[in-house]
């Protein structure tokens, strides 16, 4: 060979080459890392991910365009600038919205109780805390030094003891960087059993209810999700991740750790991660589940991951509640918080391993779970035995 400069070339060629190899393989090798599941439940390379972001008009991101639908959602999201604030214990503003859409809705009368029930309070949503008596109870701030990593935030009703406890007992149970927190409505419902004093006391034992005085039927969910973003501004604001589940659903608490721990950092902003819904419509068979008449909502929904159990970063949370100020109520506490992610121009992430209507007859064979992150529903006694079987050294699967 008489050409040094060539040899020079081709050695600093061949050298690049082997960077890039060596650059695609390692960050593959760290995308597989983060979480062993199903291919394609971490989309790589990993895009930027968008910071949320609030435009003074949502109708483009909320998908309205003219000529508008007239069902009343879509009519009230097209002039929203903001809901009504102020407190429900006033018969202010928020029940004169309400009222207003009573007598809009040309077919209110024939709609289901609680849709009708929904509507008429559905501006209002700033309700003081249930204080189980003399000041006690008070669930206590997390304060700089150990704000959690993830916070489990788990929506119960008063009367489900038991799942509460079960959850105490398994995944919810003390663990570095984690706290547990109950979401309820008020414990005297609407011509039920008054259990104030055994919340009371649970309330003093464990100190992990965070209670409010509004009735705890199911929609009335989303006034759980608006309370807990609220108190976390004041009392969390530290909080790195969120989880959002009902207390019928199982969680391997250390596999989330660990895919949460890997995620490339720019996610963890706007993360809203779960078991994601991209085509859903309204259902419009009327006494059926998730009714939803087509005076109230036209058009499908947005993308949004099922209510069971999501996770979202903690840094969304201040966003979400903006956001709400400027969305109109929708009776279900999932799709509502798809909408307010869309309007804040995020996206959810899918992920496999999150499965909110976990088949019966899964739940005997803890092998089943290998992969999985979140399954529900479970009751009590079976997420007792599966936590004990996964427990055991050296399942075998
Ligand atoms: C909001 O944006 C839409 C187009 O996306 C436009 O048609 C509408 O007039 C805007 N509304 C206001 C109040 O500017
Ligand atoms: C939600 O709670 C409020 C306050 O207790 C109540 O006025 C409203 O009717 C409840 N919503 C439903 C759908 O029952």
């Amino acid at each position: 060979m008489h050409c040094p400069k060539c040899l020079l070339c081709l050695s600093a060629l061949l050298t690049l080459l082997g960077l890039k190899v060596y650059i695609e393989w390692t960050s593959e090798a760290w995308l597989g890392k983060a979480y062993p599941g199903p291919p394609g439940t971490l989309p790589g390379p990993t895009p930027a991910s968008p910071e949320p972001t609030l435009p003074a008009n949502l109708s483009a991101r909320l998908g309205q365009t003219v000529p508008l639908p007239s069902a009343y959602w879509n009519q009230q999201q097209w002039r929203l600038g903001a809901l009504p604030s102020g407190d429900s214990s006033e018969a202010g503003d928020c029940r004169a919205w309400g009222n207003a859409a009573a007598t809009e809705i040309p077919d209110f009368a024939t709609y289901p109780e609680d849709l009708r029930r929904f509507v008429l309070s559905a501006a209002c949503r700033s309700f003081p805390q249930w204080l189980p008596g003399s000041g006690s109870g008070q669930v206590a701030s997390c304060t700089d030094t150990d704000a959690p990593y993830l916070l489990l935030a788990v929506k119960s009703e008063p009367g489900r003891f038991a799942e509460r406890q079960a959850v105490r007992e398994t995944w919810g149970g003390p663990a570095p960087g984690i706290r547990l927190l109950f979401l309820l409505g008020s414990p005297v419902g609407e011509g039920g059993p008054d259990l104030s004093s055994l919340v009371a006391w649970e309330s003093r034992r464990h100190n992990d209810l965070l209670l409010w005085d509004f009735f705890d039927v199911p929609f009335n969910r989303t006034l759980k999700d608006l309370q807990l973003l609220a108190w976390l501004g004041r009392h969390c604001p530290g909080v790195n991740f969120v989880l959002l589940a009902q207390d019928d659903a199982f969680v391997r608490t250390h596999a989330l750790l660990d895919h949460l721990q890997a995620l490339p950092p720019s996610w963890a902003r706007g993360l809203y991660l779960g078991e994601v819904f991209t085509e859903a419509k309204p259902l419009r068979k009327h006494g059926g589940p998730f009714y939803v008449p087509g005076s109230f909502y036209e058009g499908g929904y947005p993308a949004y991951a099922s209510g069971g159990g999501y996770i979202i970063a903690g840094p969304l949370a201040p966003w979400l509640l903006r956001a709400a100020a400027r969305v109109a109520p929708f009776p279900f506490d999932d799709v509502y918080t798809g909408l307010c992610v869309r309007a804040l121009g995020l996206e959810p992430r899918a992920h496999k391993g999150f499965f909110t209507s976990w088949p019966a007859d899964h739940t005997a064979d803890p092998c089943t779970l290998q992969d999985l992150l979140l399954v529900r529903p479970l009751s009590p006694q079976d997420s007792i035995r599966l936590w004990k079987h996964l427990r055991d050294p050296q399942p075998q699967c």
